[in-house]
């Protein structure tokens, strides 16, 4: 998952990729963004992709820092959000070893340190730092480890999309499987993705030098796991999992 990943994705990007804003029906994103908002303040959005969260955020913040390490990504977002002046679009590869950025008030992180590869996402949450003022409000939204296991049990035991399943291809892959499941790694689609245990993310920002003020389930429909969810399969429902944190 690295630069040349995210562009290739870029053009097909509504296709491809899992829009959270559309799926949070709880609108808890919304309302952490809007609770840290102010006309006054500053706002980065980390890996922004097309922009689908910048009218939110340029509506409720005074400026916003539009970031990405795609430049067609930030093409698209740019396009799509001409209307929204108070807008700056920079290209950023938040786990590059060393990075200049002007730090905001807000940040707002979601879905973008989904990466394999461990180096790449200690300098992502290093980077994180940079990009808050002192006393700044973080809002992370990762993939969730604990739901996806749950999911991968539920399917397992009941036998859920049987006809979809995909077949190991060689013994390297069941090997790779296995060494990253280790991790937290584990396919979405095909492309080994960083999944996250709640407490592994508490203790990824402490270490940053983070106050984590909560941690809540952003939950999604069984249809976003299976193609065909069992009728008695509810609550509780698939999640990501949403950190709001403080720069100390
Ligand atoms: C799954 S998309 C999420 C997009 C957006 N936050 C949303 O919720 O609609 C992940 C985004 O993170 C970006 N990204 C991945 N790694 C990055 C990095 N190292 N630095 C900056 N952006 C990155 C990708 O280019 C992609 O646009």
């Amino acid at each position: 998952m690295d630069r040349q990943y995210w562009e290739r994705i870029a053009p097909n990007y509504n296709e491809e990729i899992f829009d959270v804003l559309q799926n949070d029906k709880s609108g808890k994103i919304i309302h952490a963004i809007e609770t840290a908002a102010s006309k006054d303040k500053t706002v980065m959005d980390i890996g922004c992709a097309i922009g689908k969260w910048i009218p939110l955020l340029a509506t409720a913040f005074k400026y916003v820092v539009a970031t990405d390490i795609s430049a067609i990504n930030l093409d698209i977002a740019k396009e799509r959000c001409k209307d929204y002046p108070n807008v700056d679009y920079q290209r950023m590869d938040m786990s590059a070893y060393s990075l200049t950025v002007t730090p905001c008030d807000v940040a707002v992180c979601i879905n973008a340190i989904l990466t394999d590869n461990l180096k790449k996402r200690i300098n992502f949450f290093q980077s994180l730092d940079l990009c808050l003022n002192k006393g700044g409000s973080l809002i992370l939204v990762v993939p969730s480890l604990e739901s996806k296991l749950y999911a991968n049990i539920i399917a397992n035991r009941w036998n859920v999309d049987e006809e979809n399943k995909e077949k190991i291809a060689s013994e390297e892959k069941a090997y790779a499987l296995a060494k990253n499941i280790k991790q937290g790694v584990t396919d979405i689609d095909n492309v080994p993705t960083k999944h996250y245990l709640k407490e592994e993310l508490e203790l990824l920002l402490k270490l940053e030098g983070f106050t984590v003020d909560c941690v809540e389930k952003i939950n999604y429909t069984w249809k976003t796991e299976f193609h065909n969810p069992p009728k008695w399969l509810d609550e509780p429902y698939p999640w990501d999992w949403m950190c709001v944190a403080q720069k100390d």
